[in-house]
């Protein structure tokens, strides 16, 4: 590891204390005009490093910058996040991870960036994604889960990612089905799950779940139309989240919940927070708008509608299309 590397580790392990330079050219085996000048390249790459006389250095709290070291120093998880990627600027995560996918055989790898230029969301939606703002990931997994259970995935990332934003800020968050995340009534998350099956192993081949947080305030990043549902955790709550922990924590809850899909464990987290039960709601499914009452999320994390007449449809997240609670 270079000495630029070693650097964010030692910071990374630090936390909030300061390290003497001394002390950090012997943990690191350099000269402490060695630590200067890493100092120094780190910040001209844009952290933000505090220095203090008779103290010495530390990572500043409003230091915004995605680093792979120190996302991989909180990490708990075995796999996930055994690779990290951090980009500054890409199309889309989830193009990255399938290209990466088609040349080798990544599993657990993380792609991680700090805008996109081209952000996707289901159906076809875009997800704006402006530097600094927010955390783009991408998570590769090979699973070896069966067809049946493949479409549950989606599901057991939203309660992960819901519960690692909690985890970091005092705060609760809803899950509107199927995947989006709410905070106060604004969507402040998406999650886009691709996929390639094994038809032969009848067996999920691959997946690449891309999460998509609005971290850090978006005032003047969204058009009027989606300013009125979507915000960010600190418009909402006031609170400043570090993204390399939050990218960490994502990663550690969704390690814990992949163990819970299939005994289905997590659907009990997921139903505790889901926005549509309980409300008249309408879908778009293929060419028609249905209306009922949004009754449960059934064992394959569907949506069940009981409908005008009484009978309950439940909903597949392939074919129902902007549920929305209708307004009376
Ligand atoms: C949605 O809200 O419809 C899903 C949004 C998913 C956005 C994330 S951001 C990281 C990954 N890369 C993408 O292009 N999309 C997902």
């Amino acid at each position: 590891m270079n000495v630029r590397d070693s650097l964010l580790k030692a910071f990374a392990e630090a936390g909030k204390d300061y390290i003497s330079g001394s002390a950090l050219a012997e943990k690191l085996g350099v000269s402490r005009n060695a630590v200067w000048k890493a100092v120094k390249a780190l910040e001209s790459e844009g952290y933000i490093i505090d220095s203090v006389t008779a103290k010495g250095y530390r990572l500043s709290k409003d230091s915004n910058h995605l680093s792979e070291h120190l996302i991989a120093s909180k990490l708990t998880a075995s796999v996930l996040g055994k690779r990290i990627i951090v980009l500054d600027e890409i199309d889309s995560t989830n193009n990255y991870a399938k290209e990466l996918t088609a040349k080798d055989k990544s599993n657990g790898t993380i792609i991680v960036a700090d805008r996109q230029t081209a952000g996707k969301g289901r159906m076809g939606r875009s997800f704006v994604s402006p530097s600094g703002k927010g955390l783009y990931m991408s998570v590769i997994l090979r699973p070896e889960f069966s067809l049946h259970i493949a479409p549950l995935i989606t599901s057991a990332v939203a309660v992960a990612v819901a519960e690692a934003i909690e985890s970091l800020c005092d705060t609760d968050i809803s899950i509107k089905w199927v995947n989006d995340l709410y905070l106060n009534g604004k969507k402040i998350c998406g999650i886009l799950t691709e996929g390639s099956m094994d038809m032969e192993m009848r067996a999920m081949d691959i997946a690449v779940i891309g999460i998509g947080i609005n971290v850090r305030s978006v005032e003047g990043c969204f058009d009027e139309e989606l300013s009125k549902r979507a915000s960010s955790i600190e418009d909402e709550t006031g609170i400043v989240i570090d993204r390399n922990a939050l990218c960490a924590a994502v990663i550690n809850y969704i390690d814990i919940y992949l163990n819970r899909i299939e005994n289905r464990s997590y659907l009990r987290e997921y139903r505790r927070r889901e926005l549509l039960t309980g409300n008249e709601i309408t879908a778009n499914v293929g060419n028609e708008t249905i209306t009922g009452k949004a009754v449960g999320i059934d064992r394959n994390a569907n949506l069940m509608v009981e409908l005008e007449n009484g009978i309950v449809r439940s909903l597949s997240s392939g074919e129902a299309n902007l549920c929305r609670i209708k307004q009376s």
